[in-house]
């Protein structure tokens, strides 16, 4: 045959997943059902000093715990090595992460270095790392979010930044994904609104991306079942999972972002990130993601508002090749648009974005995140190289596209 098209979907997340308010309290039940006596706790600071640290593990009575609260926004590989040592002093039988997406991603990666031994960078992609596979399950994790929007509870990968070199790299390996997710809006409560608003927006292209991305049968089909990858495309069910993810976010983000003890809110928007993280996880994501994870590496700026700020031109660009996709976006949205051409329908999905944004306090362009005019043609460069997120991109997306599309946001 020339061609051979992809012609069924794999679909995996989380084993466990426990979801509501008092989700978190269930730690300790875990952590027996595990047979687990001693814990490793991943977090950063801000969580164990908010006292949701204290509150989570508190009741653990059934063995020892050792927190290790070293980890910053986008992590540097120092710190996975860091986090690493803790777990070789303490030899863990069960490790938590309870924060953001860093503290998540750090106690997964740590789970199976300590398991499998070597270097952290032996698990990273080449020519960065070298791209060995992990081996077998880590030691058992469970991850407790404390914000709405990574989805890093549901996600078999880990971002690590090298900043010396301004990059950031990649470990993907089902064996990442955490034993059980414990997902409680409780602990969203005392997040500031700046990080509800640009967590939550990530959440939200999470999700429109995943909807969008190319459909799993429009691909070629891989050689074996191993060499599928983990974005295998959209299918019937991760549609599923982001339609009811955008709804969430958009009915969701306002009143809680202006209102962080609004329990409903939060609860919607844990449910959304969730749902938005199951979605992407497999299906896939787009050419949003492509530029922040570049402009991220480049000039460290914040992952959430750099997707928020660039996110309506990446709909306008792509518009031409969904049409009915955005059109459904800007309806779930809450856009009327059963008079609308389809391409009004589709601009009215990245109006509706850009306005959601703006009433939580995101705007202005990305000049606001110090991005200039130099220096768009560094960050579509390095872009372009994200072959993984842009493959699932529903209109081809050049080089000349990204600067187009950066220079438009900044
Ligand atoms: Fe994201």
């Amino acid at each position: 045959m020339v061609y051979e098209p992809e012609s069924v979907w794999e679909f995996s997340t989380t084993g466990n997943i426990t979801f509501g308010l008092g989700a978190a309290e269930e730690l300790e039940a875990v952590v027996q059902e595990y047979e687990a006596t001693n814990v490793l706790v991943v977090t950063d600071e801000g969580v164990a000093e908010a006292g949701i640290v204290d509150e989570v593990i508190g009741p653990i009575e059934s063995g020892e715990y050792t927190v290790y609260d070293g980890v910053e926004p986008d992590p540097a590989l120092s710190t996975f090595e860091e986090a690493r040592e803790v777990a070789t002093e303490v030899d863990p039988d069960f490790v938590v992460g309870i924060g953001g997406g860093s503290s998540m991603d750090v106690a997964k990666t740590t789970s199976i270095v300590h398991e499998h031994g070597g270097d952290i960078l032996d698990y990273v992609a080449a020519p960065t790392g070298r791209g060995e596979d992990v081996p077998g399950p880590g030691v058992p994790t469970a991850c407790l979010p404390t914000t709405a929007g990574t989805g890093s509870e549901t996600s078999p990968v880990t971002v690590i930044s090298l900043p010396d070199e301004d990059l950031k790299v990649g470990i993907s390996s089902g064996y990442q994904r955490p034993n059980v997710a414990l997902v409680d809006p409780g602990l969203t409560v005392s997040l500031p609104p700046g990080p509800t608003a640009s967590s939550g927006m990530d959440a939200l292209c999470h999700a429109i991306e995943a909807y969008v991305t190319r459909r799993y049968d429009a691909k070629p089909a891989p050689a074996s079942r191993s060499d599928r990858p983990d974005y295998n495309g959209r299918s019937v069910l991760t549609d599923q999972f982001a339609r009811s993810a955008i709804e969430h976010v958009g009915s969701g983000l306002r009143d809680a972002v202006n209102n962080g003890q609004d329990l409903e809110a939060r609860r919607n928007m844990a449910l959304g990130s969730l749902m938005a993280g199951i979605s992407f996880t497999n299906a896939g994501l787009g050419a949003t993601h492509a530029i922040a994870m570049a402009a991220g590496a480049i000039h460290h700026t914040p992952h959430g508002v750099t997707i928020a700020l660039t996110l309506p031109q990446v709909i306008r660009h792509n518009a031409a090749s969904a049409f009915d996709r955005y059109a459904e976006v800007a309806e779930l949205l809450g856009e009327d648009t059963s008079r609308a051409s389809p391409g009004d329908a589709a601009e009215d999905a990245a109006v509706a974005v850009e306005r959601l944004a703006s009433d939580v306090g995101i705007d202005g362009g990305l000049s606001t995140l110090g991005i200039e005019e130099d220096d768009v043609v560094h960050i579509a460069e390095r872009a372009s190289t994200l072959e993984r997120l842009l493959a699932g991109n529903p209109r081809r997306v050049t080089k000349t596209d990204l600067e187009e599309i950066i220079r438009r946001s900044i």
